[in-house]
């Protein structure tokens, strides 16, 4: 099976040690592993020798009234998951103490582009995100790590921070894994109940809406945000953002090209979903 390292400063020693035999390629991660995941190990793979992959569920980008209590956790199938997309090791600590132990008090406070969307609905959440990711590169001093585009702007915000830190790690997005019927696949989905389910398409289905609203020559963007809206809302989802953004600073446009991303946020019952696509894919 995978090893498997639990301290911080054994990371720290693991990694160093795989960096003496070329690049290193980390994978950071909540755990609860589905195929997006391993999709992301399998392409650090063909970047590097050596793939670090870490199991962290991380209380600081958690709301207070978030399901960090609750989030899924299954370390055993994880690790056999890790192992079958070839990671080389896995960070699991057992307790947030080990990454944040007593007396920690110091944050990564990311700029504008985590002001929109998820940073709005979810105040501190990128806060949490980028320093619990900046010391997992600092940790491992990682030559890459592969982020998926399911966080569009977890991604850009990641990216913005390692530049702008110099933190030394390059920063590679990678295309959503979905569902056959177009849900993406999300740790989150696992409390969908049954009934709850074949619903959770309506994001996918949203996204196709306005993409084709947008190829028969829609170009207002109210209305395909409104488009977008309503299919949310007739499948019975409580919309929490549904907007065109540009893919590079996240700011509202004017007339969407191509390149124009739709962002989706919808609670079903309790459990909320993302998702996001550009336009002209
Ligand atoms: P988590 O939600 O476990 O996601 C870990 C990585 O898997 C992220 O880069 C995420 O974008 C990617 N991912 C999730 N679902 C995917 C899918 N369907 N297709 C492709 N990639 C997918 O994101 C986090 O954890 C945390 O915020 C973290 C970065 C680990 C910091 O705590």
């Amino acid at each position: 099976m995978v090893p498997v390292v639990k301290a911080s400063h054994d990371f720290r020693r693991a990694c160093q040690e795989a960096r003496v035999d070329g690049p290193l390629a980390l994978v950071p991660t909540m755990g609860y592993l589905h195929d997006g995941h391993a999709s992301l190990i399998r392409a650090a793979r063909n970047l590097a020798p050596t793939v670090a992959v870490t199991i962290f569920v991380n209380p600081t980008q958690f709301g207070p009234n978030e399901d960090l209590s609750r989030y899924p956790r299954d370390l055993e199938s994880d690790l056999r998951r890790c192992e079958s997309a070839g990671a080389s090791f896995v960070f699991a600590p057992d307790s947030p103490v080990e990454i944040y132990p007593a007396g920690f008090q110091t944050y990564v406070e990311p700029g504008p582009l985590a002001a929109p969307l998820c940073g709005a609905r979810r105040p501190g959440h990128f806060r949490g995100v980028a320093t619990v990711v900046s010391k997992l590169f600092a940790l491992s001093r990682a030559d890459v790590a592969l982020f998926g585009e399911k966080d569009y702007q977890q991604l850009l915000v990641i990216r913005r921070m390692a530049a702008d830190l110099d933190l030394g790690t390059e920063v590679i997005g990678r295309p959503i894994v979905r569902e056959r019927d177009g849900l993406a696949l999300s740790s989150r989905n696992a409390y969908l109940s049954p009934e709850d389910r074949p619903r959770a398409t309506a994001l996918w289905k949203a996204i196709l809406a306005v993409r084709e609203r947008f190829h028969a020559g829609e170009r207002d963007p109210a209305a395909l945000e409104g488009l977008a809206r309503q299919g949310l809302e007739r499948a019975g989802l409580v919309v929490d953002y549904a907007e065109l953004r540009d893919p590079i600073e996240l700011q509202p446009v004017s007339r969407p090209d191509p390149t124009t991303r739709l962002f989706l946020a919808a609670f079903l019952g309790k459990t909320r979903l993302i998702d996001n696509a550009a336009l002209g894919e």
